[in-house]
């Protein structure tokens, strides 16, 4: 074994001739332009760096349905979510099919070219079924599906630029970067692990099992869009500093960010966590309860069954399925039903819900939910927003 090959065969890099930057700068000012989302920008990014691997831009009809009917592209190959860039009817009306369009970010930087192979509209509520399998406008993914222009663009892109601010510049592996570590490191089994908490004990729990069959752990906390409520991405990161400084062995872990929107797409979105990591190089994929959940919308093992519906071995990349874990005050340590056996009136149960639940009351995690040094980041940043 060794690291994996990327999604379809070939990382994808849409980034331009460096030398070209200036000419196709001052082009993209003679062409009509889409300023793009927080959303959409994060998408082009990894489309270029390749994490959407093998797609080469935003997708076109084939591709969009063939995806919500069946989570394939239409070449066949496997893929969950749609991935594409909506306007308004206004914006699409000056379009042309075979046109070049400019992407522009919010501060009018020109991040990328579309090649516009084609516009076409779509159903929003079929998509949010087939997404989400659910149209209630509270689930996140769904409020965003029904939020988007009535027209989508696809086309291949071509990358500029980076945008000019990039979070966590000094934990931040693009794909080739990822690749490169692990091959210099000499692992050939790597697990990733996809977070949008702070990491409490039945993460680390999971994530050590993992560490036991494995060559390190790439921790790759989602720091896209997340929902109101969501512990903020700079908090977590110093929680995961300080966790992975004290509990875990330097030279087996790396901590870099994973820049994409979290969807809330629970299976679906667990596939294409799957599939992303994948072409990051990773080689083992951690599942658990209610992956990429949102409140009740999803079954725990949801996510672990969607993998059934592919052959084995198809995706090239092994989920490592957990069970609810938990600390068992008999067992006095962390456990999940697999590996103990007493009464669950025994069980401290270690949702991120909960915990946040305490915290926003000001309330310590004891230490069976919350490693010390974790908790006290936590308490200090809810203290900080309160007095803001
Ligand atoms: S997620 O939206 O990124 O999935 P979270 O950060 O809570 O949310 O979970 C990260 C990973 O840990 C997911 O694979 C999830 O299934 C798993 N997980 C979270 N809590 C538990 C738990 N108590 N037992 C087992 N797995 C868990």
């Amino acid at each position: 074994m060794g690291i994996s090959t990327p999604h379809g065969g070939k990382l994808i890099d849409r980034f331009v001739d460096p030398n070209t930057v200036d000419s196709l700068t001052q082009k993209a000012e003679t062409l009509n332009r889409i300023r793009l989302s927080e959303r959409e920008i994060s998408d082009l990014v990894l489309i270029a760096t390749g994490v959407f691997s093998p797609l080469e831009g935003f997708m076109g009809s084939a591709d969009y349905n063939r995806v919500l009917q069946s989570m394939r592209l239409k070449s066949g190959l496997p893929w969950s979510l749609p991935i594409t860039l909506s306007v308004t009817e206004e914006e699409a009306k000056p379009l042309k099919e075979g046109a070049e369009i400019a992407l522009f970010d919010e501060e009018g930087l020109a991040l990328a070219i579309l090649h516009l192979e084609e516009i076409y509209n779509f159903d929003k509520e079929k998509e949010a079924l087939s997404a989400y399998g659910t149209n209630d406008l509270s689930h996140p993914g769904v409020a965003y599906t029904h939020s988007q222009g009535d027209f989508l663009l696809a086309g291949k892109i071509d990358m500029i630029r980076r945008p000019a601010v990039q979070a966590f510049q000094e934990h931040h592996l693009e794909p080739a970067q990822t690749r490169k570590l692990f091959l210099e490191k000499g692992w050939n089994r790597i697990v990733a692990f996809q977070t949008r908490n702070p990491v409490h004990r039945a993460h680390e729990y999971i994530q050590k099992c993992a560490m036991e069959i494995t060559d390190g752990l790439l921790l790759h906390p989602i720091v896209g869009a997340t929902k109101k409520g969501d512990i903020p991405a700079d908090v977590r990161m110093d929680c995961y500093k300080v966790l992975l400084d004290n509990y875990y062995p330097k030279d087996r872990t790396i901590l870099s960010v994973f820049p994409a929107a979290m969807r809330y797409g629970g299976p679906k979105e667990a596939i294409f966590h799957a599939i992303c990591r994948k072409n990051y190089g990773v080689t083992h994929f951690i599942v658990g309860r209610d992956h990429a959940g949102v409140g009740d919308f999803y079954g725990t093992y949801d996510a672990q069954n969607i993998f059934k519906e592919f052959e084995e071995g198809e995706l090239e990349i092994r989920p490592l399925f957990f069970d609810h874990s938990f600390y068992c005050k008999h067992c006095i340590g962390m456990a999940s039903s697999k590996t103990c056996s007493h009464d669950p009136v025994e069980r401290i149960a270690l949702s991120g819900t909960k915990v946040r639940e305490m915290l926003s009351k000001g309330v310590k995690p004891p230490p069976e939910f919350s490693r010390p040094e974790v908790a006290e980041i936590l308490i200090k940043a809810m203290t900080n927003r309160r007095e803001n």
